[in-house]
């Protein structure tokens, strides 16, 4: 029996027309997230991940293109109404962004947000009730006093201890979805780990699945059952953690395996992969990681590959030749590269 799925992305394309042309922004992407699962979306700065969060919440700018599909629970969400969407946002699927200040109200108090959040959608809820089930919350997402927190201002609070507020809000009214948009960036690195530990006892509690966009392939690895990596506007591989991890065949993939602090090396250093991605304005044919590509050949630059089967069941790479890097050790494909090209960005 195949689990049931709560959010289907069928081929979503975004376009922002600019005075200097189209910005394509999203191009073509696909993917599914099943009933309390989670779904790690991985890549580098511009490569679409917030854009494609934001056509999922309808939250665009008019002027953006948007085609192709989302459903939430069966339901097509494209071109629905701004009043039948908020229903949906506040209900179905939650928003969690970089900065806890942008979801915050710095003038009411923690518990006051959790609970109008909780009487916005339960009208008979009491005020006692509701305070009561916002320090639960609160207690959910590890918030140490819960009873005396929940009357803390945010400027009271520490950048770690906002995250939790608004994870609380998010799951305030037992939401099937959660998105979280780089939900750790903004912090260091030890309140990092307490935020995503604070997501995941949030999503075992409620059983929301969970879409999780970070740039850091490190944040995926104990959190995220699958992972899509995307590029430029487009997924280039998808599969299982053990997939990407054990198994990647889209050379990318591997430049960000390659940055990883290696703890396994003596050096142990971050190996970045040299270069930039490309400008979503007039991408030229072919495929857009050709300039930083250790293998690229004619054909990268002829034809754009389609992301297909590797050959494991839910493991997709677009690359032509995902096949070469059977026995590729992470990181020995752009170790030559970088000290070959010398470029910017190559390791020292
Ligand atoms: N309103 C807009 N008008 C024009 N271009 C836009 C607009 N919003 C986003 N873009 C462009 O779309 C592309 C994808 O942006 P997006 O914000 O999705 O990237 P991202 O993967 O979330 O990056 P980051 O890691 O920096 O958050 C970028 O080139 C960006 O400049
Ligand atoms: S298609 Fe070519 S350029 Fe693109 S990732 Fe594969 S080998 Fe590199
Ligand atoms: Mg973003």
């Amino acid at each position: 029996m195949t689990e049931p799925k709560v959010l289907e992305v069928a081929d979503l394309t975004v376009e922002f027309p600019t005075e200097d042309g189209v910005v394509r922004a999203v191009r073509g992407v696909s993917w599914t997230l099943g009933a309390g699962e989670t779904l790690g979306i991985v890549g580098e700065s511009g490569s679409g991940k917030s854009v494609t969060s934001l056509a999922v919440m309808g939250l665009l700018p008019a002027a953006a293109r948007v085609r192709g599909s989302v459903r939430f629970a069966g339901r097509e969400l494209l071109g629905l109404s701004e009043e039948a969407l908020s229903d949906v946002r506040g209900q179905g699927i939650s928003m969690i962004f970089q900065d806890p200040m942008t979801s915050l109200n710095p003038v009411y108090t923690a518990g006051h947000q959790i609970i109008e959040t909780l009487r916005a959608h339960r009208r008979g809820m009491s005020r006692q009730a509701a305070r009561e089930r916002a320090v639960e919350l609160l207690d959910i997402v590890g918030i140490p006093s819960p009873a005396q927190r929940v009357d803390s201002y945010p400027h009271e609070l520490s950048g770690g201890m906002r995250q939790r507020i608004v994870i609380a809000i998010a799951i305030a009214n037992d939401p099937e979805v959660i998105i979280a948009d780089e939900p750790t960036t903004a912090l260091d690195v030890t309140v990092q780990a307490q935020v995503l530990e604070a997501l995941e006892r949030a999503t075992d509690e409620t059983g929301a699945a969970l879409l999780l966009i970070t740039h850091d392939l490190g944040v995926i690895a104990g959190h995220a059952d699958r992972v899509g990596i995307m590029y430029a506007g487009k997924l280039v591989e998808t599969g299982t953690v053990e997939d990407i991890f054990y198994t990647p065949r889209m050379p990318y993939t591997l430049g960000l395996l390659g940055s990883l602090p290696r703890m396994d090396r003596p050096e142990g250093r971050l190996t970045p992969i040299a270069g930039s991605p490309p400008s979503l304005l007039n991408l030229p044919p072919g495929c857009p990681f050709t300039p930083r590509c250790p293998l690229a050949a004619d054909v990268c630059d002829a034809t754009e590959p389609p992301l297909i089967g590797t050959g494991r069941p839910g493991h997709d790479a677009a690359c032509h030749f995902h096949d070469r890097l059977v026995d590729a050790a992470a990181g020995e494909v752009f170790a030559t590269t970088s000290a070959d090209a010398g470029g910017e960005g190559s390791a020292p």
